[in-house]
């Protein structure tokens, strides 16, 4: 694991950018993977500029994200969906149809599981997949204990987890239970990952994520089993 140490979220969204768009160029058809939440946000605005300058394109890109709550539906405020939509999709030149996200309104989610994750193969998995980590260690919504060989799968998110994401909920009841995730083996499928971690709160279970043992009670430790990460973080280990 590589890991790049920057002075600010600044810094560090300008590198993720820089990596990005080195797959952009250098790939005929680009598949990136997505995450949401506030650690990705800067980096969209920024492949947004660039985008709108000419410097990257995202023409001949699909993209396929980690995770949808259950239950909720793609216009819903709170949806992953909708948080993609308008912090980059609607701004850059992806084809809309080309934009994967699991369906939060299935009425079957274990069958949205089977068929986002054959959608995830036959694009021949992410060239490059960016992460996010929560504060318990979790990628995607791969809580603590979930199998290494997992695949897109149905979660019980961790009350830790919903306390985390209240904040962009009315109240509390509404922050959804359930999720589906890419599991943690098709996030290891990916060739290159990015696991972007800002903000002091995060030291600890960086720490563990890069020097403790690789144990599914810290899922990210995972990553020290890829052969292609690189961690850009503003924590100072
Ligand atoms: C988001 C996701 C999560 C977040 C993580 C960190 O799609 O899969 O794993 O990356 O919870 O969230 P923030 O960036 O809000 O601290």
């Amino acid at each position: 694991m590589k890991v790049l140490t920057f002075r600010s979220n600044e810094e560090m969204s300008k590198e993720a950018a820089d990596m990005i768009a080195n797959t952009l160029h250098t790939t005929e058809t680009p598949v990136l993977g997505l995450a949401t939440g506030s650690t990705p946000e800067r980096l969209y605005e920024i492949l947004i500029e660039r985008c709108k300058k000419g410097e990257i394109t995202f023409q001949h890109a699909s993209t396929f994200n980690l995770d949808e709550y259950v239950g909720l539906a793609g216009d819903d405020v709170n949806s992953y969906r909708h948080f993609m939509n308008e912090n980059l999709f609607k701004h850059i030149d992806v084809k809309k149809e080309n934009t994967y996200i699991p369906d939060g309104m299935t009425e079957d989610p274990e069958a949205e599981c089977t068929r986002y994750e054959a959608k995830l193969q036959e694009a021949g998995g992410a060239d490059v997949q960016i992460l996010g980590l929560g504060l318990n260690g979790h990628i995607g919504f791969n809580e603590p204990g979930t199998d290494f060989d997992s695949r897109t799968h149905v979660v019980t998110l961790d009350e830790t987890t919903r306390e985390a994401n209240a904040r962009f909920f009315d109240k509390m009841e509404d922050v959804p239970t359930h999720a589906v995730t890419m599991g943690i083996d098709s996030i290891m499928d990916a060739k290159e990952i990015l696991l972007l971690v800002s903000g002091e709160k995060k030291a600890d279970i960086l720490r563990k994520v890069v020097e403790g043992e690789v144990t599914n009670d810290v899922p990210a430790s995972i990553l020290q089993k890829h052969p292609n990460v690189t961690i850009l973080t503003d924590i100072q280990l």
